[in-house]
């Protein structure tokens, strides 16, 4: 069946006239750039975010896509954005997804909807089209974000539609002029910013093995990692990181800071079988130093500052809200609904977590809370002085009762 046929939101060839292309400055979306043009016979208007990805060059990126013919190319410095408005709530969701993956491609790419949909509104145009492919889950959060902010708008998946292998790809893009970076020629599919760093393809490919030395450019390799401990101290205020060692800073800078350090000392390296949205189970490598340290520190300082009812409720949602996050559903209302649980934990979440860092370990060693229920003096809600240890036998008691009258009737 011709899915555009029968999917309102795929654009039609004969109708677009101007598309927004989530432009990186690679391989895949410089391709784009001609073959939309060609096949769509449509006027093409790049949009390239920094969102913290290393080596970054917007201007470069600007000018590669008007050397390919696009009308215009946008170009937008979203890092603190993406910091203030993402990194910090999936922080105070302590957003782990499957337990493992910090979501770091996933969360980035509904600011890129955000600014993607504002571009299109600004300039008229009737398309936004994206690199994903069609097995991933990118295209699912593109393409659901981009309908959730604007239903009217029609999507565009090159890389779904072109069926081109990797040496056609490189093939197409010689012929056309565009340069073939040596990185570009690696086996592995990436994805960079703030929050971390995702692999995929080639060697990865095979569950069995493990993933060879050269995937790893940005952590060290735990063995690697210096002999000696390093420890930060991470300050938090209402469940968003605000200092580091005693420095206070912008949510951004702590981040990079603390990739860098946690890096350094082999943190962050997560070799996982994930389940994608699509039902596929992939295996994915990330390398995401900042956030394993930030998670630890910032999940640890929240139990220590919440009662167990809390806790435990806490950790409901936080897996539901990296479920929405992961899936696609980050402009549903529910995510909004869970967020406001979150936020109203995370107000009592602010104290300082020392932190040790060795050999690809970041373990959580101190944790001091003014707001602490661990301090006796300071919690509220027991009414004694100390606790009464004569009241412990008729607690259990109680609290034994059904299980003793169970086994009674039932053994
Ligand atoms: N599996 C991850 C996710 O869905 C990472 C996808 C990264 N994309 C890539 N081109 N490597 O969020």
């Amino acid at each position: 069946m011709d899915a555009k046929g029968s999917i309102d939101h795929l654009a039609n060839p004969e109708q677009v006239q101007k598309a927004i292309l989530l432009y990186s400055g690679g391989l895949d979306t410089s391709c784009m750039v001609k073959w939309i043009q060609e096949q769509y016979d449509a006027e093409v208007v790049a949009l390239t975010l920094d969102l913290g990805q290393p080596d970054v060059d917007l201007d470069r990126a600007k000018q590669k896509a008007l050397d390919l013919g696009a009308t215009e190319a946008y170009v937008e410095d979203a890092k603190h954005e993406f910091a203030d408005d993402y990194v910090a709530k999936a922080i105070k969701a302590n957003a782990m997804y499957q337990g493992q993956y910090p979501l770091s491609t996933a969360i980035a790419r509904y600011l890129v909807c955000k600014k993607a949909v504002e571009i299109a509104e600004q300039e008229n145009a009737d398309a936004i089209a994206h690199g994903a492919t069609g097995k991933g889950n990118d295209q699912v959060r593109f393409e659901s974000g981009i309908l959730s902010l604007d239903p009217e708008i029609e999507v565009l998946a090159p890389v779904r539609e072109w069926s081109m292998t990797r040496d056609a790809e490189i093939e197409y893009a010689e012929s056309k002029g565009i340069d073939v970076e040596a990185d570009e020629e690696s086996p592995y599919s990436t994805d960079e910013n703030l929050w971390g760093k995702s692999s995929e393809c080639g060697p990865l490919d095979d569950p069995a093995s493990e993933p060879p030395k050269d995937v790893f450019q940005f952590v060290t390799p735990p063995e690697e990692a210096p002999s000696e401990p390093q420890h930060v101290d991470i300050g938090f205020r209402k469940g968003v990181p605000v200092s580091l060692n005693g420095d206070e800073k912008m949510l951004y800078e702590l981040v990079q800071e603390l990739n860098s350090i946690a890096a350094e000392h082999g943190v962050g390296i997560i070799d996982t079988v994930e389940d994608r949205v699509v039902g596929l189970k992939s295996r994915e490598v990330y390398e995401c130093p900042g956030a394993t340290t930030l998670i630890k520190a910032h999940s640890d300082l929240e139990k220590f500052c919440s009662t167990k009812h809390e806790n435990k409720l806490k950790q409901k949602h936080d897996r539901e809200w990296a479920e929405m996050a992961y899936n696609g559903l980050w402009f549903d209302p529910v995510t909004e609904h869970i967020e406001g649980f979150i936020d109203s934990m995370n107000q009592n979440v602010t104290g300082s977590v020392e932190v040790k860092l060795y050999k690809g370990k970041a373990a959580v060693v101190s944790r001091e809370s003014k707001n602490a229920l661990y301090d006796k003096k300071l919690a509220s809600y027991e009414k004694g002085e100390t606790f009464n240890q004569e009241a412990s036998p008729g607690f259990i008691q109680l609290h034994s009762l059904q299980t003793k009258l169970s086994n009674r009737v039932n053994d």
